[in-house]
């Protein structure tokens, strides 16, 4: 009898203990980012950028923290390898490349600083250059990088508005 209680407060005791280790790997490894699910991309309402209606709300280039999470995580998933953490040009990946990659926060554009002309040079890249092409982004996601590296850079310049809404309502790649 005593041994068969002390036998169920053992094995009590041994339950406790593996759930408390349990939990605690759970939140190692949400330390770790192991259990994050990865963040949700923003919607654009009514449709597309293409063929869309600025009129209706849908400016991908107003600043939104939502997008601007996205496109710090999309960035160091892409561009940091040469970029660098901090946009400095600094990545590993991009040590001996000619030209190196540039430094985003300095921001001495070769294709221009405004929204437009850095969501052009995302999708099309720099020719002859290791500047690839990230037209295979969705667009949404592009907005997002442009967004980032506005939010970084210490050289932005102005979009002409309507020049934006005239360049998000024609079809692009
Ligand atoms: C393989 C290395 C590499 C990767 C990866 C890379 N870039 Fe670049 N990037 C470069 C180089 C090199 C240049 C400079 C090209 C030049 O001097 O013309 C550059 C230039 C730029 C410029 C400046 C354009 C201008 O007008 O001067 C921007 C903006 C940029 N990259 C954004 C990005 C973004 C955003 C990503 C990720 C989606 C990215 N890059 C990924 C190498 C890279």
């Amino acid at each position: 009898m005593v041994h068969k209680r002390f036998q169920s407060k053992f094995s009590l005791v041994l339950l406790s203990s593996a759930s408390a280790l349990s939990f605690f790997i759970f939140l190692v490894a949400c330390d770790f980012r192991l259990v994050r699910p990865p963040s949700e991309k923003p919607e654009i309402k009514n449709g597309s950028i293409l063929g869309n209606n600025p009129a209706s709300g849908q400016r991908p280039w107003e600043h939104s923290l939502e997008m601007l999470s996205r496109g710090k995580e999309i960035f160091s998933m892409y561009c940091v390898s040469c970029h660098g953490k901090g946009g400095r040009g600094d990545g590993p990946g991009g040590a001996g490349i000619v030209p190196p990659p540039r430094d985003l926060v300095a921001g001495r554009w070769r294709k221009g600083g405004t929204s437009k002309e850095l969501f052009v040079t995302i999708s099309e890249g720099i020719e002859g250059t290791s500047m690839g092409s990230y037209g295979h982004l969705d667009k949404i996601d592009r907005w997002a990088l442009v967004q980032f590296v506005r939010s970084i850079t210490e050289r932005k310049s102005d979009d002409s508005l309507s020049d934006l809404e005239d360049f998000v309502t024609k079809p692009y790649k």
